[in-house]
């Protein structure tokens, strides 16, 4: 693991492999964002030429690199763009961006703004994100070992840097669990994880098994688990706080691999559904982050585990389950199996009388239609709720977007035989029907909001900012925002 600590020292000075300076875009070129007269002076004035002559702007996601030939402690200099007018996301993604392309680099020093609590976190967190590897499955060292010690330039106090280093903690505990293969993470073996890392944590960790889930009559997470040898986990993590005035409840679907079942999947839909587990990742890794912060307000999570998989015992479309809030569900597609797991952790979660119940899923293809890879789908049945959940994922840099439950949509999922079927039988407004199904199993007068994460969860394409291929741990942030926007203090 990385680490980060915070230093107020002249950055010129800094004894560092490699110094990044952040830049601003400006008319005249790129402008120095900090320490800009010790730059200039260890560079005899010629900084912003050199820049200039490797076409450097300081547009925001540039990094560039320049040797330093002795001008000032630090071999190399990283020139990052953060735009004209960097907010607190600028200030985290430069650092990521500039940090990863530092692979295989052992310190590196970060001169970006940090002259408040809040741009020296982001400085520090972005770039802890920015050192994330997965190189768990490399055997040839193929792959260039994460910067391993940050300094951040900044006179702000070490409780910035611990704040940091929690938060990237849990963001990467989600992101080795999303890259890591089904065949090495199962229900059980989630739920044993949870187990171990809630533990230390100090948090209460509960499991029932499939045995438990059965006799308990969650229908859900067993008609989805039943066609995999690997049957399924309900995890249930409490953290409180003696002043705590508010409950919240995270549920997360948690499907290992999600094969569609017996609606199979077509091959090239497949290959990424380890990632479908990422909602059950986020809630984990909120949850721990929570409790390591020792956020004033209780909360509880929900892992919803199962393994959706084709086989003789597979449920088949068209049986009904029995969900764990009593009401009936007809099954017409198993590859709409996520809202089946959750309807059951929602109606659980609404047990323990939350003041709030965010789920967080990797619901629909839908939702990549709407919005595309890095915007989740935010629903609610409170307006307020859903304002203050996308305002929790703006502030921490995650993107996220409001979207309608309109209430005609309910007819579609009206089955001949059951209370409610899985699947309307159109795909238009698919996003929606499945939060509109979500909403059925939420019990009058409790607060809840859904986040469809199908997109933002995995990032297929090239890394961004502090944000990897693979596993992104998307939302694990906003979880931890909406917990400090209900604390007491
Ligand atoms: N896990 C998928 C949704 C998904 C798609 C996640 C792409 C990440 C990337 C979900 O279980 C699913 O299969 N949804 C179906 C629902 C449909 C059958 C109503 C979908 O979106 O096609
Ligand atoms: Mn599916
Ligand atoms: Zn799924």
């Amino acid at each position: 693991m990385t680490t980060v600590r915070l230093n107020s020292a002249d950055p010129v000075s800094i004894a560092t492999d490699a110094l990044v300076v952040g830049f601003r875009s400006g008319q005249d070129g790129p402008r120095a964002a900090t320490a800009a007269e010790s730059l200039d002076a260890a560079f005899g004035g010629k900084l912003a030429d050199s820049l200039k002559a490797v076409a450097f702007t300081g547009k925001a996601g540039e990094v560039a690199k320049l040797p330093t030939f002795g001008a000032i402690a630090a071999p190399l200099l990283v020139a990052v763009g953060l735009g004209d007018a960097p907010d607190e996301e600028a200030l985290r993604r430069a650092a990521g961006a500039a940090v990863r392309s530092l692979a295989g680099t052992s310190r590196a020093a970060l001169a970006l703004p940090a002259g408040t609590p809040e741009e020296a976190e982001a400085v520090a967190l972005g770039g802890l994100l920015g050192a994330y590897a997965f190189a768990r499955y490399r055997t040839n060292g193929a792959q260039k070992a994460p910067v391993s010690e940050l300094t951040v330039v900044s006179e702000q106090q070490d409780g910035v840097a611990e704040r940091a280093g929690v938060l990237a903690e849990s963001v990467s505990l989600v992101r080795d669990l999303v890259n890591t293969p089904p065949s090495d993470l199962w229900p059980a073996k989630f739920a044993e994880i949870a187990e171990q890392v809630g533990g230390k944590a100090g948090l209460s960790v509960e499991v029932l098994d499939d045995k438990q889930l059965k006799d308990g009559g969650y229908g859900g997470l067993i008609g989805v688990g039943q066609g995999s040898v690997n049957p399924p986990r309900l995890v249930r993590l409490s953290y409180s706080h003696p002043e705590a005035a508010k409950t919240l409840a995270f549920v997360g679907k948690g499907i290992t691999f999600d094969s569609g079942g017996l609606s199979l999947k077509p091959s090239a839909s497949m290959d990424w559904m380890k990632s479908d587990m990422g909602g059950a990742g986020a809630v984990l890794g909120a949850i721990l982050g929570i409790a390591r912060l020792g956020l004033p307000v209780n909360a509880v999570g929900y892992l919803c585990l199962a393994e959706n998989l084709p086989s003789g015992t597979a449920q088949r479309p068209s049986d009904v389950i029995h969900s764990y809030s009593g009401k009936t569900v007809e099954v017409l597609d198993t590859d709409a199996e996520g809202r089946l797991v959750l309807m059951d952790g929602i109606a659980r979660a609404a047990e323990d009388g939350p003041d709030l119940i965010v789920d967080v899923a990797t619901l629909t293809g839908a939702q990549i239609v709407a919005l595309g890879w890095r915007t989740a789908g935010v629903m609610s049945n409170d307006d307020a709720v859903r304002e203050l959940v996308v305002e929790a994922a703006t502030a921490a840099g995650e993107g996220a977007w409001g979207m309608p439950l309109p209430e005609e949509l309910r007819k579609g999922l009206d089955s001949p035989i059951a209370d409610i079927a899985n699947l309307q039988p159109e795909r238009w407004g698919s996003m929606l029907a499945a939060g509109i199904f979500l909403k059925e199993f939420v019990p009058d007068g409790v607060r809840w909001a859904h986040i469809d994460m199908a997109g933002p969860a995995f990032n297929k394409g090239e890394p961004y900012g502090y944000t990897p291929k693979g596993g992104t741990g998307a939302i694990t942030r906003t979880l931890i925002g909406l917990a400090e926007r209900h604390a007491s203090i």
